[in-house]
This record gives C-alpha cells, sequence and structure tokens, in this order.
C-alpha cells in the first residue's frame, strides 16, 4: 500500500508541475490566446490523486488534517470552476491565468507549511 500512496503523490507532483507549466505556457500564447485545457487537466489530475490519498488514508497508515484537505479542495474547486467557465471561450481574459497561478501556489503553501 506504501507504494501506492508514493506513486499517487508522484502523481500528484507531476500535476502540480502540469498547473505551473501551464502558466509559463499560457503567457507564451499571449494575450487574446484561448485558455489552454491542460487548467482542466491538471487541476483533474490534482482532485482524483488528492482524493485517492484521502481515501485511502485508513490503509495506508496516514492521518490526514481534514481541515486542510478541505481547504485545499475548495481551492481547487475555485480553479476548476474558472478554468471550465472560460475554457471554451475564443480568449481568456489577462487577469486569469494570474489568478490560476496564484491559486495553484497557494495550495503549494498550504500543502507545505500548514503542519
Ligand atoms: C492545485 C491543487 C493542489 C496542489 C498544487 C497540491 C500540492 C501538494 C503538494 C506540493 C503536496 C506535497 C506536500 C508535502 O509532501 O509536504 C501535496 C500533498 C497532499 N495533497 Fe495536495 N495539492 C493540491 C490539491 C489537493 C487536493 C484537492 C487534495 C484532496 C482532496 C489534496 C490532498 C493532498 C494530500 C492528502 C497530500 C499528502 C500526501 C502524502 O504525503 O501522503 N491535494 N499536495
Amino acid at each position: 500500500m506504501e507504494f501506492v500512496r508514493l506513486l499517487l503523490v508522484f502523481l500528484h507532483l507531476l500535476g502540480m508541475g502540469m498547473l505551473v507549466a501551464m502558466f509559463f505556457l499560457q503567457l507564451r500564447a499571449g494575450a487574446g490566446a484561448p485558455l489552454n485545457k491542460g487548467w482542466l487537466h491538471g487541476s483533474g489530475l490534482q482532485l482524483l490523486t488528492g482524493l485517492a490519498l484521502v481515501g485511502l488514508a485508513p490503509l495506508t497508515d496516514k492521518d490526514y488534517d481534514h481541515f486542510k484537505v478541505g481547504v485545499k479542495l475548495l481551492v481547487l474547486v475555485v480553479i476548476g470552476v474558472l478554468a471550465f467557465a472560460y475554457v471554451r471561450k475564443p480568449a481568456a481574459p489577462t487577469w486569469l491565468p494570474r489568478a490560476l497561478a496564484g491559486l495553484v501556489v497557494l495550495n503549494v503553501g498550504v500543502a507545505v507549511f500548514w503542519t
């Protein structure tokens, strides 16, 4: 089971990297470009791996802080709702990539500093 947890953490960290990469891809695409679908894929991966880590906690002998996990989930829902709302629009508003990246960084901060 420890291997499964490590695999999920591995995918969770790759998902975080993907979201950070989306920010730079979005910057490179420039103003007026549509929102990259990768924002949705990255946040979906974070959701699935995060929920799986919490769901498997009794089997992996982990005792996660549910309040902390709830805050991370809430921040991710905001990311997902924003990405979903704008992904089909012809152009992403200029504030959106910065807002999404800020929320991703916020969740990294919550993950690391909330002990
Ligand atoms: C943008 C969204 C997210 C980012 C950037 C993110 C980032 C991270 C990072 C960097 C860690 C490693 C922290 C460390 O080992 O000290 C982590 C761990 C974790 N995350 Fe997330 N996370 C996100 C969303 C979520 C969500 C939505 C959940 C749950 C529903 C979640 C559940 C967890 C859990 C349970 C761990 C601990 C894994 C372990 O060490 O066993 N995360 N996250």
